[in-house]
């Protein structure tokens, strides 16, 4: 694969999509050929997948939440990650396979080495090549939450925690992949953070 796949990922409130979207920016205004995408998402079905595991009037078991989220994310490796990896573009995407680690696996409890396997099928093998956990205090991520409550953001403080710390535990056991940012006060302030690692990683290749 000729592309590069850049990944951000971070619980409820961090800003990702905020930051995925001016890093994707700012690597276009470098010259570079940049497909945004966001997970779940990206394409019509994966969209309306994303639909019903958000609305908070559904109800889905662990186990069928989780094949749905691999579901969505198939189609989208399907239609535009791997094109797009083949075609040299560099994906900046807001979510992947990680979620599922931290939001069904550590969160839920569903068996994590079955979420790798059918990760595996899901994505057809293919790894971010770097990815931008941020990492925020919960209490100020889900300080929103009163206002826009989906089906996942209204679990309890305790299984957010679970994703959080899911998550730094993945970072420590990929510390090359995964790269920890913290957000800071300043939207600005945590960009640059982010461009730095991303020139330094992705185009420098250290
Ligand atoms: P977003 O709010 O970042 O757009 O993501 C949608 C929600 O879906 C968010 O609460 C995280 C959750 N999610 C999972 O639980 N598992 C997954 O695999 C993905 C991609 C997202």
């Amino acid at each position: 694969m000729k592309g590069k796949f850049i990944t951000f990922e971070g619980s409820e409130g961090c800003g990702k999509s905020t930051q995925s979207k001016m890093l994707a920016q700012f690597l276009e205004s470098k010259g570079y050929s940049v497909v945004y995408l966001r997970e779940p998402g990206g394409v019509k079905v994966s969209e309306k997948i994303r639909d019903l595991l958000l609305d908070a009037k559904n109800k889905i078991s662990p186990e069928a939440e989780t094949l749905l989220y691999m579901a969505a994310r198939s189609e989208v490796v399907n239609e535009i990650i791997k094109p797009a990896l083949t075609n040299g573009k560099i994906i900046v995407c807001d979510r992947f396979l990680d979620s599922t680690i931290a939001y069904q696996g550590y969160g839920l409890g569903i068996d994590l080495k079955a979420i790798k396997f059918i990760g595996l099928f899901a994505t057809c093998g293919i790894k971010p090549d770097l990815t931008i956990l941020l990492d925020l205090p919960l209490k100020k991520g889900l300080a929103h939450r009163k206002f826009c409550e989906d089906r996942i953001e209204q679990r309890p403080m305790s299984y957010h925690r679970r994703v959080r710390d899911g998550y730094l535990k993945l970072a420590a056991q990929e510390p090359k992949r995964i790269k920890v940012v913290k957000v800071e006060k300043e939207v600005s302030v945590t960009q640059d953070k982010i461009r730095k690692l991303v020139l330094k990683t992705i185009f420098r290749g250290s």
